[in-house]
């Protein structure tokens, strides 16, 4: 908000060291609280340190810095748009006038719009990568953590200038999804429920009653074990014939896989999520067997089968690493199929020659770490520039207050169910009290919030830190939730509608120049740290510096609006300046809230 004043004195404290000889070390600002003022401050002990290593100086340190605070203020003279320059302790602070800052903040935001905090262009292409939950399965709460995840950060990294793709990786092959089309085939064969979340869902129940009947059980009988080992030995029959491209597996496969993934989009559509590629671990099998071609003929993977092993890499070896990081891994089995790992290193290869990919992020839960931090270092291993460019942002498990979600038991919360239970719950709510809106609308309004309360729960954690879910806990409406932030946007929303005329663009200039509440102090400035927010969430890749951020603006903004009658304020001047500052704020929640990947109520 202030770069032309910061660099106008960038400019000039440089041009200060250069004629003096001084080393000047990189220039770091730093805020200064409101206190009577806002400002901007930099120290200048580093310099001074340098010049002390140097050997030149000859003044301790810190009297050095503040010599040089003061001559640089001397230097700087007067600058417009700064009020006073100080050079306290080593420290030169800058000040802004109070009403001229304010201004400032509030202008930028209503020029910007949706663009407020938005970064410059940058000239690096991200992929993030998320939402890639196995086929054959259904969309539990575990893979809502993941989506949820993977689509803020993309908002993020995107926001804040980066080319982004959105990309996903289903797991479509395998000894789950050929046991599920087993018990299909047996049992099932030409049914199929109505629905696509029904389709989905069943799908998952066929892969819990063919887990039970595959399993060995306690005091099985001879005739029971008789029964499972035949049905174990038509599953490997048909592992072998999908295995073998036969026809009528591979159309099995093909269109139950399609279930799958048809309940996927549907989901990803409830989440507002826009995948822009689809990987298929499927696609990547052959690929991958021509990368360990390759990376045998480079003496990078050792070919064990003629000894009847496999194809193995030692990573930690090839790395000349003498304590065991990432061990020795395999690439073919001795009968030469293909692993996850082989197949990663496939996928990494496309990401980056197919769509120029300069970053590439992996969001995956933290159990798959060694996985990803092998295929990394294959990577690097083979030469790709951009392994280094590679990040796994992992998660935490999501589990039940009963213990870890598994899919062989059926024992999950599927997405799906707490949607549509946190719209009831909502709609339950608000119909006592909003009997004039229409039905239809009122729905609509309820998922928002409903998907509000779902969202920023999974957001409000820590992504290191497992969680344990509750639905209630979930889809709480009140205290740090994503109601409470919907709510401050409804509330500003509410404050404007009153002197609004529908259709028309609202003007009101108002000037800043009178004694500012702490309320309008503290929501100005919180208003004004969102774009640093929004690229420390990018830089760091973390969502949870967002959802922490917009939190805080949704309680500066309550309190404000708690303790300053914006419509009864009687001067007009005021009034209209303070309209202005509650126009900023909604603007901000809502590109917040955006980032998360919530929506913004109207009403509520
Ligand atoms: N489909 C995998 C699973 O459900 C996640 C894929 C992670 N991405 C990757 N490139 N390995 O566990």
């Amino acid at each position: 908000m202030f770069n032309q004043e910061q660099q106008l004195i960038e400019t000039k404290i440089k041009e200060f060291c250069a004629a003096n000889d001084i080393p000047l070390a990189e220039l770091k600002w730093q805020p200064i609280p409101f206190s009577g003022e806002w400002g901007f401050a930099t120290s200048f002990f580093q310099t001074a340190a340098n010049e002390a290593r140097a050997g030149k100086g000859g003044k301790p340190v810190p009297q050095r810095a503040q010599e040089m605070a003061e001559q640089v203020k001397a230097q700087i003279g007067s600058v417009d748009g700064i009020s006073r320059v100080d050079a306290v302790k080593g420290y030169l602070n800058l000040y802004f006038s109070t009403s001229a800052y304010a201004r400032r903040v509030v202008d930028e935001v209503l020029a910007s719009r949706l663009d407020f905090g938005r970064g410059a262009k940058k000239n690096e292409t991200v992929m993030v990568e998320y939402a890639q939950p196995n086929t054959h399965h259904s969309f539990h709460i575990g893979h809502a953590r993941n989506t949820i995840l993977g689509e803020t950060l993309a908002r993020l990294v995107e926001f804040a200038g980066f080319e982004t793709i959105r990309a996903s990786y289903p797991g479509d092959l395998g000894l789950g999804v050929i046991t599920v089309m087993w018990i299909y085939e047996k049992f099932y064969k030409g049914q199929e429920p109505e629905g696509v979340h029904e389709r989905g869902q069943w799908l998952a129940k066929l892969y819990v009653e063919a887990t039970a009947l595959l399993e060995k059980q306690e005091n099985e009988t001879p005739e029971q074990t008789a029964q499972r080992e035949a049905y174990d030995a038509e599953r490997r029959e048909l592992y072998r014939r999908w295995d073998a491209g036969d026809e009528a597996a591979r159309n099995l496969w093909r269109e139950t896989r399609e279930w799958s993934l048809e309940e996927l989009r549907d989901v990803l559509d409830m989440l507002d999520v826009k995948i822009d590629v689809w990987f298929y671990e499927s696609d990547l099998d052959e690929p991958s067997k021509v990368i360990v071609d390759e990376l045998i003929a480079k003496d990078i993977a050792t070919d064990e089968r003629p000894q009847g092993g496999a194809v193995i890499v030692k990573i930690d070896e090839k790395l000349g690493l003498t304590k065991e990081k990432y061990r020795t891994n395999i690439l073919l089995r001795s009968d030469g199929t293909t692993l996850y790992l082989t197949k990663d290193l496939a996928l990494a290869k496309v990401k980056f020659e197919k769509y120029h990919v300069d970053r590439s992020i992996y969001v995956v839960d933290v159990r798959q770490s060694m996985h990803l931090q092998q295929a990394f270092a294959i990577l690097k291993l083979w030469g790709f520039p951009q392994a280094e460019k590679c990040y796994h942002l992992g998660y935490g498990f999501v589990s039940l207050p009963e213990g870890a979600m598994s899919a062989r038991r059926g024992r999950v919360v599927l997405f799906k169910d707490v949607a549509d239970e946190a719209v009831k719950r909502v709609l339950a709510v608000e119909s006592e009290k909003s009997g004039d809106i229409p039905a239809n609308e009122r729905e609509r309004i309820a998922y928002q919030i409903g998907m509000g309360a779902l969202v920023y729960s999974m957001l409000s954690v820590d992504n290191n830190k497992d969680i344990v879910f509750d639905i209630n806990e979930a889809l709480s409406f009140d205290g740090r939730t994503g109601p409470y932030i919907q709510n401050a946007y409804v509330r500003a929303n509410s404050i404007l509608k009153k002197v609004q005329v529908p259709g028309s663009s609202f003007q009101v200039s108002g000037s800043f120049d009178y004694d500012l509440t702490r309320h309008e102090i503290e929501l100005i400035e919180q208003i004004s740290r969102f774009p640093q927010a929004v690229e420390q969430a990018a830089n760091e890749y973390r969502p949870l510096v967002m959802a922490a951020y917009a939190y805080d603006l949704a309680n500066t903004f309550h309190s404000f609006y708690h303790a300053v009658n914006v419509m009864q304020t009687e001067d007009e001047k005021i009034r209209n300046a303070r309209l202005q500052l509650v126009m900023a704020a909604k603007q901000t929640i809502e590109n917040a809230l955006r980032l998360l990947d919530i929506q913004a109520p109207e009403v509520m």
